[in-house]
């Protein structure tokens, strides 16, 4: 189905509860009653969809597109697209991070782009640039209050996504990172498909487009994922691969806190922990450093569980692990401060912040100086995703892998 002729999926001036015009139901809908469209929408042919010309004619000057999926909220899909735009970038890369997350927008406050607007020129929306080769939009430049929540019905979503990928002047871009909402709803499957429309859409062939999917150890969200690389299947979206995110916690000593709390309690005492408990962090910090002078110490900690779940599922689906970040107080804090990791650990360049630390037996980074504990594993990811994409030189002539992976 296609939009009615001359009309996007939802005109400006269309009913809130707007079925899309390209709905069988367009212009015939309860919905629809009184909207000034109606008529066209209920007798418009539908021809060929006029924003998949405009999007193929945008995308063509994008050399690959990265779509970042999870089918659960919360298990760092945001995070894992900021960092990798920032690292990117950081890499001398065009890179573009567009936020489709409607409801949940978290790139402008992940960006430190927070009260930011969009402009609009002869050329299209303008994004907004944190730095010189780094564009970002987001629908959170366009509310008017970001505590408000958006209630939007599908089509309407779907206008929305179809605008970013037409309207937007991306210029020339190495990557478009894509922040998605979690799950496999009408908003995935727009922007798959117009991705997809448009690489093979008249014009020149825009990059390849490939999902990296997101999940935690914990059975719950590795279930979900299963389902998240069926739907790419189905859609016909390649997997570049899957990052297992929260992959226990790892955090210099010196940020713990130590709590001593008797191993058994009376049974006539209070209840276990209230009284008893006491702050022994002092003490326990000053005879670390006196056993291990002169090293940092980490402690780590399966937060879920152990047991490589997101391996097995990774092996059975044949989709390649790219990587696991562990749980890293200083990556929510970079999060939360809308800065780049590799920054707050004193490496802006990604690239060479990576060589500091090695990453251990389980891929989760266990080298470097403070504040580096998650930046291995996060620099490791980024140099597969530019090889899995750019190829091995990643350089402005390199093979794109995905598209010859298809194409073969
Ligand atoms: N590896 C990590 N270490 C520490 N905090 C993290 C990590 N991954 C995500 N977070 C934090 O968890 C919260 C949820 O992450 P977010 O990226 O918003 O998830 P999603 O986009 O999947 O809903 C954020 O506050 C983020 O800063
Ligand atoms: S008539 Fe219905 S489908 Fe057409 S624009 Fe109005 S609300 Fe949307
Ligand atoms: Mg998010």
């Amino acid at each position: 189905m296609t939009p009615s002729q001359g009309l996007p999926e939802v005109p400006e001036n269309a009913n809130q509860q707007c079925p899309g015009t390209s709905s069988d139901q367009a212009g015939k809908s309860a919905a629809c009653a009184g909207c000034p469209n109606q008529s066209i929408c209920a007798t418009a042919p539908k021809g060929p969809d006029p924003d998949l010309a405009a999007i193929a004619a945008r995308m063509a000057t994008v050399r690959h597109k990265l779509l970042v999926l999870s089918g659960k909220g919360g298990v760092g899909k945001s995070t894992v697209a900021a960092q990798l735009a920032f690292a990117l970038a950081g890499r001398g890369y065009e890179v573009g991070l567009l936020d489709i997350d409607i409801c949940g927008p978290s790139v402008p406050k992940m960006l430190g782009l927070e009260g930011q607007e969009v402009h609009s020129s002869g050329a299209g929306w303008s994004p907004v640039y944190p730095q010189d080769n780094l564009a970002v939009m987001s629908i959170g430049f366009m509310l008017p209050n970001p505590d408000e929540a958006v209630i939007w019905r599908g089509p309407r979503k779907n206008g929305l996504i179809k605008q970013f990928l037409k309207d937007v002047d991306w210029g020339q871009l190495d990557f478009l990172v894509v922040d998605a909402p979690p799950g496999t709803s009408d908003e995935h499957i727009t922007i798959a498909q117009c991705l997809q429309s448009a690489a093979t859409a008249g014009g020149a062939p825009s990059g390849g487009t490939s999902a990296v999917i997101v999940t935690t150890p914990q059975d719950v969200a590795v279930i979900d994922v299963r389902k998240e690389v069926s739907f790419c299947r189905k859609v016909g979206l390649p997997v570049l691969g899957v990052v297992e995110n929260m992959s226990g916690l790892l955090t210099p000593a010196a940020k713990c806190t130590f709590t001593a709390v008797p191993a058994a309690p009376a049974a006539s005492a209070a209840p276990a922990g209230a009284a008893a408990a006491a702050d022994v962090t002092s003490a326990v910090l000053a005879l670390l450093q006196e056993r291990f002078p002169g090293v940092e110490l980490r402690v780590g900690a399966e937060v879920f569980r152990a047991g490589g779940a997101a391996d097995r599922m990774c092996a059975e689906m044949g989709v390649e692990l790219l990587g696991r970040v562990p749980l890293d107080p200083a990556l929510g804090e970079a999060a939360d401060a809308g800065r780049s990791v590799a920054d707050a650990a004193g490496g802006g360049d990604g690239g060479e912040a990576a060589a500091v630390g090695e990453v251990d037996g389980a891929g989760r980074g266990a080298g470097g100086g403070a504040g580096l504990v998650c930046l291995p594993a996060l620099m490791g990811i980024v140099d597969k995703v530019v090889a899995r994409t750019l190829g091995a030189q990643g350089g402005a002539n390199g093979v794109d892998a995905t598209q010859a992976q298809q194409a073969g």
